[in-house]
C-alpha cells in the first residue's frame, strides 16, 4: 500500500525521546526552548512560542491580538476546520471570503469586499503547503488596520518572496503526524513582537505572570519537552524532507495527464505537504476508488468547505456562496508526495491515474 501520508521517524527520534526521559524534565522545559529557538530562526522570527496543537496556537493568537465577542476575522471556507473553529472559540466571527481556484488561497481580489467596521484580523491559509499572496494581504491589513494571522499549520518552511510563510503577520504551525515535520501533536506561534510574545506565554500557561498568580484567564496549552526533542530531531531535516516533496511533485507535474496539475506562481516556493490535483469531468471519487484498488492511498482535502459544515449552517446560521470553495471540494484529490515514496511509487501512482484518465499514449 502506498500510503497517503508517512511521517519518517527515525533512531533520531527514538535517542531524543530516551533522553528526556532520563533527564527527568518532561513538560516546558530545555527541549521546549530549545524547538522554539529553532523553530525562529528557520522562520525567520525573533520569538516562536511552543504549543500543545496548531489549534491551540491559533487559538493563543487570536487572544493575544485581543479578538473577541464580536469581533469579525476574514478567513478561508476552504480549509481545515480549526482555521474557523479557532475563531469561534473567541466568540469571535468567522467571515469567508472565496479561493483563487488557481492557489486554493484566499482570493486577494475578494478580500476587501468582506471588511466590515467590525473586521479585526484577516487570517489567511497558506493551503497545502503554498503560501497566499502575503504581497497583497499585508498591504490590505495595513490600509485598513487590521492584524494577520497567518494559519500556517501546513507551510514549514514555504516562502513568498523570499520570506518565510509565518513570518509577515503572527504565523501558526502544526506538528500533527502527517504534517512535513511532526513532533507527534504540537503546535508553534511566530512573531517579531515583544508584547506579544510575552503574552502567547502567559495565555499558554493558565495566565500566570508568577507562579501561582493569576492575572487573567489562561489555559494548559504547554508543549512536553518529549514533543519538542521530537520536532527538534525533526526540524533538523525540515529542509531535506521539503525538497524531497518538490521533486516527487515535479515528477508529478512532468508525467500526469488528464487531471489539473497545481500552480506555483512565480516568485512562491511550494513545500507541497499536499500534492492535490484537480479531476475534471465528476470522475474524482472514481479515480480515488481506482487508486485504492491498486493500493494508492488518497484523500480529499476538503471535501465540504466550512460554510457547508453541518455545525456552520444549522446552529451558526452560515449560508454564503462560495462557488470556488464549493466547485474545489467537489473536484480535489490529493495523492501521496511524502518524503519516503521510492521511484517506483511515484511511477505507479503516475500509470494508475493516467489508465484511468484515458492517457497513458
Ligand atoms: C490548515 C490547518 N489549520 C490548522 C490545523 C490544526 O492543527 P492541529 O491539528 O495541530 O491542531 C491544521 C492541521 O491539522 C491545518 O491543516
Amino acid at each position: 500500500m502506498i500510503n497517503i501520508a508517512k511521517p519518517i521517524l527515525g533512531s533520531e527520534e527514538k535517542e531524543a525521546i530516551a533522553e528526556v526521559l532520563d533527564s527527568g524534565i518532561i513538560a516546558q522545559g530545555p527541549r521546549v526552548k530549545a524547538f522554539e529557538q529553532g523553530f525562529a530562526d528557520m522562520c525567520g522570527t525573533r520569538f516562536a512560542i511552543a504549543t500543545s496543537s496548531g489549534t491551540t496556537a491559533l487559538h493563543i493568537s487570536l487572544l493575544a491580538h485581543g479578538i473577541g465577542p464580536d469581533d469579525e476575522v476574514l478567513t478561508s471556507p476552504f480549509t481545515f476546520i480549526s482555521s474557523a473553529n479557532s475563531i469561534l472559540f473567541t466568540g469571535g466571527k468567522p467571515v469567508f471570503v472565496d479561493v483563487d481556484p488557481q492557489t486554493f488561497n484566499l482570493d486577494p481580489a475578494q478580500i476587501e469586499a468582506a471588511i466590515t467596521p467590525r473586521t479585526k484580523a484577516i487570517m489567511p491559509v497558506h493551503l497545502f503547503g503554498l503560501p497566499c499572496d502575503m504581497g497583497t494581504v499585508m498591504e490590505i491589513a495595513e490600509r485598513h488596520n487590521l492584524v494577520v494571522i497567518e494559519d500556517a499549520c501546513q507551510a514549514h518552511g514555504a516562502t513568498f518572496k523570499d520570506q518565510k510563510a509565518g513570518s509577515f503577520g503572527t504565523g501558526t504551525f502544526s506538528f500533527y503526524p502527517t504534517k512535513n515535520i511532526t513532533a507527534g501533536e504540537g503546535g508553534m506561534i511566530t512573531t517579531n513582537d515583544e508584547v506579544l510574545n510575552e503574552r502567547c506565554r502567559v495565555i499558554r500557561n493558565h495566565g500566570m505572570r508568577r507562579r501561582y498568580y493569576h492575572d487573567e484567564l489562561g489555559y494548559n496549552f504547554r508543549m512536553t519537552d518529549i514533543h519538542a526533542a521530537i520536532g527538534l530531531a525533526q526540524l533538523g531535516k525540515l529542509k531535506q524532507f521539503n525538497r524531497q516533496r518538490q521533486e516527487n511533485a515535479a515528477f508529478y507535474n512532468a508525467h500526469l495527464r488528464g487531471v489539473i496539475t497545481p500552480t506555483v506562481p512565480q516568485g512562491y516556493t511550494h513545500v507541497f505537504h499536499q500534492y492535490t490535483i484537480r479531476v475534471p469531468d465528476g470522475k474524482r471519487d472514481a479515480l480515488r476508488e481506482h487508486l485504492k484498488e491498486h493500493d494508492i492511498g488518497s484523500e480529499i482535502y476538503y471535501p465540504v468547505p466550512i460554510h457547508k459544515q453541518s455545525f456552520y449552517m444549522e446552529e451558526l446560521g452560515y449560508k454564503g456562496d462560495f462557488p470556488e470553495s464549493e466547485k474545489a471540494a467537489d473536484e480535489v484529490l490529493s495523492l501521496p508526495v511524502h518524503p519516503s515514496l521510492s521511484p517506483a511509487d511515484l511511477e505507479k501512482v503516475v500509470e494508475a491515474v493516467n489508465t484511468f484518465m484515458g492517457a497513458n499514449q
